[in-house]
């Protein structure tokens, strides 16, 4: 372990197998975001509200111009993620033009299905300021906290899934998610623990990407 990291105590993946919370080693900052990928498929076991706790503790050390701190989260558990599984059913039924065809009837109790086996959702919201260069600042800071919540999930062998969309401007959603005056939700991102290992996503390498100017 480097000099400086501490263990840290957290449920590993296979916490439920091995029937005990094990101290892991903290994991490198570039293994996490190399081994993150978008998780769809979860074990049903729940991620300790003190765990999503210290993810959000992540985000909020986003960087922030005018340290405007425009985000707030709210968590889907229990009562709450039972009622968001019900809209997300709803609304993919609306993506069919015949909601009551066989095939559409497969697809959206799927959808149903999926999310009440997510053990947590986390809604991020963003303040939206009058001025368009603070808002464009502030939806670019909630972005990044999303992204620390990803990559600090990930390092603590946590799978997410951040979704946009449609949904998010959904009032049924808004309502549930409690979003104050002035707020937009910027995504809900999906948490737990990983069903399967998945391979993360080809990308083309940076160094096509980079232009080096010396
Ligand atoms: C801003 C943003 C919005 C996204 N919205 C959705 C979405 O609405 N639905 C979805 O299936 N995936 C969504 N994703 C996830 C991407 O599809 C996913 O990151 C992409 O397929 C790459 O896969 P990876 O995350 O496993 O590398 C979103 C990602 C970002 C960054």
């Amino acid at each position: 372990m480097a000099e400086g990291k501490e263990a840290q105590t957290v449920a590993p993946r296979d916490a439920a197998d091995k029937g005990a919370a094990l101290a892991l080693p903290a994991m490198d900052t570039h293994d996490a975001i190399a081994r993150r990928t978008s998780t769809r498929v979860f074990k049903p076991e729940p991620v300790p509200r003190y765990q999503i706790e210290r993810l959000i503790a992540a985000a909020v050390r986003a960087p922030n111009h005018k340290l405007t701190e425009p985000w707030r989260f709210a968590v889907l558990t229990g009562a709450s993620l039972q009622r968001y599984a019900e809209i997300r059913r709803a609304h993919r039924a609306t993506r069919f033009a015949d909601p009551n065809d066989q095939q559409a009837v497969k697809a959206i109790e799927k959808t149903f299905r999926e999310h009440l086996e997510t053990p947590a959702f986390v809604v991020v919201m963003c303040a939206v300021a009058e001025d368009p260069v603070r808002r464009e600042e502030d939806y670019g800071a909630t972005m990044m906290a999303i992204e620390n919540l990803m990559i600090a999930a990930a390092a603590d062998g946590l799978g997410t899934y951040l979704r946009t969309g449609g949904i998010l401007e959904r009032p049924d959603v808004k309502a549930l998610a409690t979003v104050p005056e002035g707020y937009r939700i910027v995504g809900i991102v999906s948490l737990g623990h990983p069903a399967r290992d998945e391979e993360p996503k080809r990308r083309t390498s940076a160094a096509e990407l980079t232009t080096w100017l010396d």
